[in-house]
């Protein structure tokens, strides 16, 4: 089923116009569903379509949408009121500030417009939804819909439920997030940090850790990501890189290595955390590879690359 027949032709609302809302909002109006945004700030929902359509010019010189960028931005509007914004829509991605208490304020918020088919997801990085949707009328269609930035070229997308959210709400939105493109994980559990940032935490605890013990510099760890594993891992997981890299499969693999993955997860005390001369250690160590001042010029380079890559992946999507 396509997005727009799951949402039945009703509009969607992005709650929360900054970076990752704008992002939604080309998730969306890409897919032919209609978005309203909204935002607590005047100014910030006033550059919202600007800042839509910047990035949809974008994404149309990289030859990556099937429609002009004015139809797409057509299909963009917003709404100052939270409850007009919200009207009739099938759907709200909330994306405002991440603390809970703004979340649940919003939520009560919700509830008191009373729709009883709208469901709500939020963008939440790492704030489970039993912070701030519990023992509402709306909870059963309260989850976390968490995306990666920007959402409309990196297509993962983690969804995590309450235990007051419905089966029916976590199937609904695992649904419309493939029909809009996306890719989704489903999290059974409220685990902290979910399971992307888990997997990234574990990667950055050993590079801050092998940084802290002059084992290698900021550099060579990017290094070893970009130029050595990052080349797989943009096309295959771990776990599949694991199954190709021994004759006979991942048994095989596990026969031949998991003993010296085994003593590595020993050797480590998991517990370091990143203090303040090691933070100075790594700030040195990357300023001389892009200035403060260039950060933003960076994060452009960056989002150019990643466009490339989406391109390169539309034109090879054999799995
Ligand atoms: N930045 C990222 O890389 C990233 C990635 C994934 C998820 N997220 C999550 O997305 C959410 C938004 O993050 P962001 O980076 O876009 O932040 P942001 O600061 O750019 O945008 C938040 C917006 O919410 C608005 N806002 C605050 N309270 C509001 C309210 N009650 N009603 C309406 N609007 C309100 C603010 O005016 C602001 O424009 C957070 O929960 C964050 O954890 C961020």
């Amino acid at each position: 089923m396509n997005a727009i027949d799951l949402t039945k032709g009703k509009p969607v609302t992005v709650i929360g116009a900054g970076l990752v809302g704008a992002g939604w909002a080309i998730v969306f109006a890409r897919a032919g569903v209609s978005v309203r945004m909204t935002d607590s700030s005047a100014q910030v929902l006033e550059s919202a379509p600007k800042l839509v359509a910047q990035q949809l010019e974008r994404l149309h010189s990289h030859g990556l949408l099937k429609e002009s960028v004015a139809t797409i931005l057509a299909r963009v509007s917003v709404e100052p009121d939270l409850k007009k914004a919200l009207d009739g829509a099938i759907y709200a991605q909330e994306s405002v500030l991440e603390k809970a208490d703004v979340k649940r304020k919003l939520m009560l918020e919700i509830e008191s417009f009373g729709y009883d088919d709208l469901i709500i997801g939020s963008s939440t990085s790492g704030i489970p939804a039993s912070d701030f949707g519990l023992d509402l009328k709306i909870s059963p269609r309260v989850l976390v819909v968490h995306p990666v930035n920007p959402p409309y070229l990196v297509p993962i997308i983690e969804l995590v439920g309450s235990p007051q959210t419905s089966k029916e709400t976590i199937d609904w939105a695992d649904h419309f997030m493939q029909a809009l493109g996306q890719s989704v994980i489903r999290v059974n559990e409220e685990i902290e940090g979910f399971v992307i940032n888990r997997l990234q935490a574990v990667l950055l605890r050993e590079a801050w850790t092998m940084v802290a013990d002059g084992v290698c510099s900021c550099e060579d760890v990017d290094k070893a990501i970009r130029d050595g594993l990052g080349f797989r891992w943009s096309f295959i997981g771990p776990f599949e890189t694991i199954d190709l890299n021994a004759p006979n499969g991942v048994a095989d693999y596990a026969a031949r290595f998991g003993p010296l993955f085994h003593r590595i997860a020993q050797s480590r005390d998991q517990k370091r955390p990143w203090d303040e001369p090691l933070i100075k250690e790594v700030e040195t160590q990357r300023r001389q590879f892009v200035k403060q001042s260039e950060l933003n010029a960076r994060r452009d380079w960056r989002d150019e690359q990643l466009m490339k890559f989406a391109v390169h992946r539309a034109k090879s999507a054999d799995k």
